[in-house]
């Protein structure tokens, strides 16, 4: 073919432009006397300014990238750009500081002390940073990883046909399977076709038509932005085909192979594309005119393999035989002839960095040779037939072949994880672009999904597309499948919820009737309580109309008391003065006795006189005494009458206030019981309520599925009848009619030429 007319306009191609890897920002600090110069932190600073316009990655002059020390080790084509620990020998140093053409940075001169640096750094053994010990001494080491940032997020196409183009009972094996770097989206190869699914879950995403035959190599762009497809008809024409992955349509083909294409690749920058085959020759096609670039003839055998490395820089591409190149991507020039791996090279994998490249042997290996200086860095049995090989961008290698099981590694070789088997060989492995799913294609057509954390299968795609015909009734039938499930699995729980409505029923119920036992009790009591204070009131009242007249009889036999004792005070007082009348009567008589002296008998009548009143009024106040003795008995005894009535009226009195309190404090206690009651009914009333809801929920949920169902029923025979008559009808080598539907892949003129001519 020659320039193909499909081709899309350069612009196209440039639209899709590859992005230059993000700048790396290293603070640039004064060079201490302590620290030699390292790179990171002084050597980059400068160079950034006055070089990476013309020396990184794709872009680079003389294929020169000076944007690492592993790439100024590799070098330009003038070879290694640094010899650690000797500036007179650098070219880097010649041309800059060193007077020698051509000079470099080209019409300008790097100042003094930047130069000054260049050369200490040089010389102090072009460290990587603080920590490197430098590299001038240093034999086969591994150069340290750390995988750059991803390169963010690719595209998915949308509204793609699910139609397959091509249809058979039967699955040939998974020729070859690709993940997109940037996006969930893997490229799985069949028939005449891609077949485009989603990652994990294996939603379906379209199907891209490639009439022109067997797909042997799959591959995404660096950015993720095309997908290139390279294969072709045995000993008639091999080429490698280019779709845009916002779109899904077709963008390119180019190449025009005497056989089957087995390996191509594409540029990152979507510049180019390498292909190679049973030809021998590996040949580079600019997209953008399908015109041939230049022609790579160092391999002796069939080229089986051919990857760019993410820069741009190089490209590696491996035979049957074990041949292994690696080219300036840009000039075809040799770079390394790497020792030949003595068996079929099935596969290249390069690592982010573009430093070491992967190979994937027939004979079990998987050897990583570093790009520095072409030597291999390690090489360890991964399996005992190597067939297919992934490497993430994080390092981790994924490797399956004869086997039947995929297997993961680290740089060093070392066995991370063995995934679940699968039923005979693989054919084909691909990571997913977050590294969390590992996919391994298998000779009987399917691409089973793992996970890498659990080494657990979690999906299988076929990758033979099925019709949508197909599709349909596999739909129908997961339908009926899901909505009968769905009867059956809420039938009984709508039961059991009738069953719980009802028990919760008896339970208020029963909650209910205690609420009305404890509100009567609470009730009755509070009568008892009324009873009680009205009997205490009247007993009360009792006492209180007997107190007026016990009071008064208090007050009187006080009186009498008093009055009494007023009496006994008068007698001993009348007693005492007769004593002393006596006295003196009988003084007054011994004096008188024999005398006749008048005075003395006088004395003696006066003393008779007075002595005989005292002894009246003696005897008149023990008479008032013995009235007033009687007085006070007689209160005495009308007080303790009255007492007697009182007593047993303010004991009553008592008895009844004690009764009170007593009906009181039940009918406290009756109240609580009746507020639990109450609480508790209500409880039982809300749990009630929500059975009720729940057993309304689920019945609706089940009348809908119910419905479902129905529905789902009525549908199936219908797409079982439309699958019927598309099988009968696929009988020109399983070529699908297109279904009617909107078809983006399908409207690609190619496919509708290949229809033309097809039979
Ligand atoms: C304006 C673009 C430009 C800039 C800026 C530039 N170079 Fe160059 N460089 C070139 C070109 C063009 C060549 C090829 C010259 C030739 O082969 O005649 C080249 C070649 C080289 C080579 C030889 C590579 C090889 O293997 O042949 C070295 C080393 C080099 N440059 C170093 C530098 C350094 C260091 C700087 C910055 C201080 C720099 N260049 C800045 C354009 C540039």
């Amino acid at each position: 073919m020659q320039t193909p007319p499909l081709l899309a306009p350069a612009a196209g191609l440039i639209a899709l432009g590859f992005l230059a890897g993000p700048a790396a920002a290293a603070a640039s600090e004064p060079v201490t006397q302590d620290d030699p110069p390292n790179y990171a932190e002084d050597v980059k600073p400068i160079l950034r300014e006055w070089c990476f316009s013309c020396h990184r990655g794709s872009r680079a002059k003389n294929g020169l990238d000076l944007r690492s020390v592993k790439a100024i080790l590799a070098g330009g084509s003038s070879g290694p750009a640094v010899v650690p620990g000797d500036h007179g020998s650098s070219l880097l140093w010649k041309l800059t500081g060193g007077g020698e053409e051509p000079h470099m940075p080209p019409d300008e001169d790097l100042p003094e002390d930047e130069l000054a640096v260049l050369r200490a750094w040089i010389d102090a053994g072009a460290r990587v940073d603080a920590t490197d010990e430098g590299s001038g001494a240093v034999g086969v080491v591994e150069a340290a990883f750390v995988p750059p940032p991803s390169a963010g997020p690719a595209p998915i196409p949308e509204g793609l046909s699910l139609q397959p183009f091509w249809w058979s009972e039967t699955m040939g094996p998974v020729t070859a399977m690709a993940t997109s770097p940037g996006a969930p989206l893997v490229a799985i190869a069949a028939h005449r076709q891609v077949s485009l699914v989603r990652t994990p879950g294996a939603k379906p995403v379209g199907v891209l038509a490639f009439e022109e035959g067997q797909i042997h190599d799959l591959s995404f762009s660096a950015s993720g932005a095309v997908l290139l497809a390279g294969g072709g008809r045995g000993a008639d024409r091999g080429l490698a085909v280019g779709w845009d992955m916002n779109t899904g349509a077709r963008l390119f083909e180019v190449g025009d192979e005497p056989d089957q294409v087995l390996a191509a690749h594409i540029h990152p920058d979507h510049g180019m594309v390498a292909l190679g085959g049973p030809d021998r020759v590996a040949r580079v096609h600019l997209t953008a005119t399908g015109d041939l670039a230049f022609e790579l003839t160092a391999h002796t055998d069939w080229i089986t393999a051919a990857r760019y490395s993410p820069d741009g820089v190089l490209l590696a591409t491996g035979d049957r035989s074990g041949g292994l190149f690696v080219w300036e991507a840009h000039t075809g020039r040799e770079f390394h002839a790497l020792p030949p791996v003595g068996a079929r090279v099935t596969s290249l994998a390069w690592r982010a960095d573009s430093n070491v490249l992967a190979v994937g042997i027939e004979d079990g290996r998987v050897r990583l040779f570093r790009m520095e200086d072409g030597r291999e860095q390690r090489a360890f049995q991964a399996d005992s037939a190597v067939l297919a090989l992934d490497l993430s961008r994080e390092g981790l290698l994924l490797t399956a072949g004869r086997d039947a099981r995929g297997r993961t590694h680290d740089q060093q070789g070392r066995r991370q994880a063995e995934l679940g088997a699968v039923p005979g060989p693989a054919s084909a492995v691909a990571l997913s672009h977050d590294g969390r799913h590992a996919l391994v294609g298998g000779f009987d057509g399917r691409v089973r999904i793992f996970e890498l954390a659990s080494g657990e299968l979690r999906g299988t795609v076929r990758s033979n597309p099925i019709t949508e015909e197909q599709r349909a009734v596999n739909a129908a039938r997961a339908e009926v499948r899901t909505w009968m499930a769905e009867e059956e699995r809420l039938a009984p729980l709508v039961e059991q919820q009738r069953a719980s409505l009802s028990g919760t029923d008896a339970t208020l119920a029963a909650a209910r009737s205690t609420e009305e036992e404890r509100r009567a009790d609470a009730e009755a009591r509070g009568v008892e309580v009324e009873a009680r204070r009205a009997a205490r009131d009247r007993a009360r009242q009792a006492v209180r109309e007997l107190e007026p007249e016990a009071q008064g009889r208090r007050t009187l036999e006080a009186e009498r008391r008093e009055a009494l004792d007023g009496a006994r005070a008068r007698l001993a007082a009348s007693r005492e003065a007769l004593d002393a009348a006596l006295a003196a009567e009988s003084e007054a008589e011994a004096k008188a006795l024999g005398s006749n002296d008048a005075d003395l008998v006088k004395a003696r009548d006066l003393a008779r006189t007075l002595a005989r009143g005292a002894a009246a009024e003696a005897r008149i106040a023990g008479e008032e005494l013995a009235a007033a003795e009687i007085e006070a008995l007689t209160a005495s005894s009308r007080l303790a009458a009255w007492v007697a009535l009182l007593e047993p009226r303010q004991k009553a009195a008592e008895d009844a206030s004690t009764a009170l309190a007593s009906a009181e404090a039940d009918l406290s206690a009756s109240r609580a019981a009746l507020q639990e009651a109450t609480a508790a009914a209500e409880a039982a009333r809300a749990a009630r309520d929500a059975a009720a809801a729940t057993l309304t929920a689920l019945a609706g949920d089940l009348d809908a599925a119910s419905t479902r169902l129905a529905q789902a029923q009525e549908a199936l025979p219908a797409a079982e009848v439309a699958w019927e008559e598309q099988q009968r009808s696929l009988g020109e080598r399983g070529r699908v009619r297109p279904s009617g539907g909107t078809s983006v892949g399908a409207a690609s003129p190619a496919a509708e030429a290949g229809a033309s001519t097809g039979g």
